[in-house]
């Protein structure tokens, strides 16, 4: 019989360069998780939905981590801090102003919420085949276009770690009076490396993919008074489960400790440990690392733009010859995803691995990818799902609406979404990623749902 998936994860070997950010370093966080603590509500433990105790204490902590008025202690990851986010601000039919690259979580609310978004589209960078930051401008040019929009929601920092201006765009956000709902699932470490600042007046992030905190563990921070926290309390309930896992919980309650008691020092010792891998990246010849100032630098970007191979060749190439597990595969990159629980071997054979890799490769054009555009909304995704739809060939599906979304996972961004107008590059799009080996999540290899 073939492994299991017990046998599996009991002979995981690679070095992990991807989620989540405990990295499996038991000589930092120890080993006394989990079977022997594995509760449910019993007398004298809280209660999740209603904590007033143990769990209200890491609550507390987690507002004062993170400067907040008030913070929830989530355990189905971000995707239910954004759901519940989203149906707290708006009511049925609401319009809302969201970036068009957000995760898949706000495309879900706006689904279930029959939401209209107006998709403000960050300027996507074609030769990398990256979003680039939402500017407070274009915001408020959405704004301007949607003032009754009950609330603005961005993704910052990106799964490729891009910040956008948040502080600027929670002031416009705030001088017309619409409430920021930010994304920030990939930046729960961000206060330990001061790249923290004004992120409206929600955020929610991801505890488990940056810090070392186990798989799902999340939480969703209020700044302002503007938010009716009871509301969010209720419709967390929506979202989440009812029986939580107190070993979940457990790993936030340790990670706050270790954070409390030494975060600093091993976000100093990471800071140095990625100086030394950016300034050893400067000698590769045609592989580089993005770095440019709106960059979170502990999210490794390897872009290969400019060689012969893709992606997706990168990151088997360290997989298979070098024992490097990444993040992530895109067309033109691969995200290796770095926290304070790495080793300084760690990064030093990322750092070899890419200088061998790189030697071995020749220089190419790049050609551009096709733009991600603005999308043309026929009907509201929520609607779209309740037409009558049938599969065709993708090839001849360009003007006809979409009946389903077609996202390249990671990162969970769709290309199209239900009730948008198939476009020429759409199609171009889904297409390269499939050649370029992809994970694209659709109903089918070859063909696209439309609306009958
Ligand atoms: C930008 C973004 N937001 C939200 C999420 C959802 O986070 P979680 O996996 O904690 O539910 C993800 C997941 O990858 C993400 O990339």
């Amino acid at each position: 019989m073939s492994d299991t998936l017990f046998d599996k994860l009991k002979s995981l070997s690679l070095y992990p360069m991807h989620m989540p950010g405990h990295k499996r370093n038991t000589d930092i966080l120890g080993n006394s998780l989990p079977y022997g603590i594995d509760i449910t509500e019993i007398t004298d433990f809280d209660d999740l939905h209603c904590a007033s105790g143990v769990i209200d204490d890491i609550q507390r902590r987690l507002a004062a981590f993170y400067g907040a008025k008030k913070s929830f202690l989530l355990v189905n990851g971000s995707t239910c801090g954004i759901m519940a986010a989203a149906v707290a601000l708006c009511s049925f039919g609401d319009k809302i102003i969201a970036a068009r690259n957000c995760h898949r979580s706000v495309y879900k609310a706006v689904e279930l919420y029959n939401l209209s978004p107006d998709w403000v589209t960050p300027p996507f960078d074609t030769a990398a085949g990256i979003f680039t930051s939402v500017t407070a401008e274009a915001i408020e040019k959405a704004i301007e276009r949607t003032p009754d929009a009950k609330a603005v929601i961005i993704t910052s920092p990106t799964y490729e770690g891009v910040i956008s201006d948040t502080e600027k765009i929670a002031k416009v956000c705030e001088s017309h009076g619409i409430p920021l709902i930010c994304d920030e699932a990939h930046g729960a470490h961000f206060p330990l490396f001061c790249t923290s600042r004004a992120v409206g007046d929600i955020s929610v992030t991801s505890l488990h993919k940056t810090l070392p905190c186990l798989t799902q563990v999340a939480c969703l921070n209020i700044f302002s008074d503007k938010v009716d926290t009871e509301r969010i309390a209720e419709t967390l309930q929506m979202f989440e489960t009812s029986s939580p896992s107190y070993v979940l919980m457990a790993s936030a309650d340790r990670c706050m400790t270790l954070l409390e008691k030494g975060g600093k020092e091993l976000a100093q010792r990471h800071t140095k440990r990625l100086e030394h891998f950016y300034k050893a990246a400067e000698n590769l010849e045609h592989l580089y690392i993005k770095n440019s100032e709106n960059c979170d630098k502990s999210r490794i970007v390897i872009c290969c733009e400019n060689t012969d191979i893709s992606g997706r060749e990168l990151f088997d190439r360290l997989r298979r010859d070098l024992d490097i597990e990444c993040e992530m595969a895109s067309m033109r990159y691969v995200v290796a995803l770095t926290s304070i629980c790495d080793s300084d071997e760690g990064l030093l054979r990322l750092e070899n691995a890419l200088a061998a890799i790189d030697k071995s490769l020749l220089k190419a054009q790049c050609t551009p990818l096709p733009d991600m555009c603005a999308p043309k909304v026929c009907k509201t995704a929520y609607e779209a799902q309740k037409c009558e739809k049938t599969l065709i060939s993708l090839g001849d599906s360009i003007g006809r609406v979409c009946g389903e979304y077609v996202w390249a996972y990671p990162p969970g961004v769709p290309v199209i979404a239900p009730g948008e107008v198939i476009t020429a590059e759409a199609v171009q799009s889904i297409t390269e990623m499939r050649r370029a080996r992809l994970s694209v999540i659709s109903r089918d290899e070859e063909k696209i749902l439309i609306l009958k």
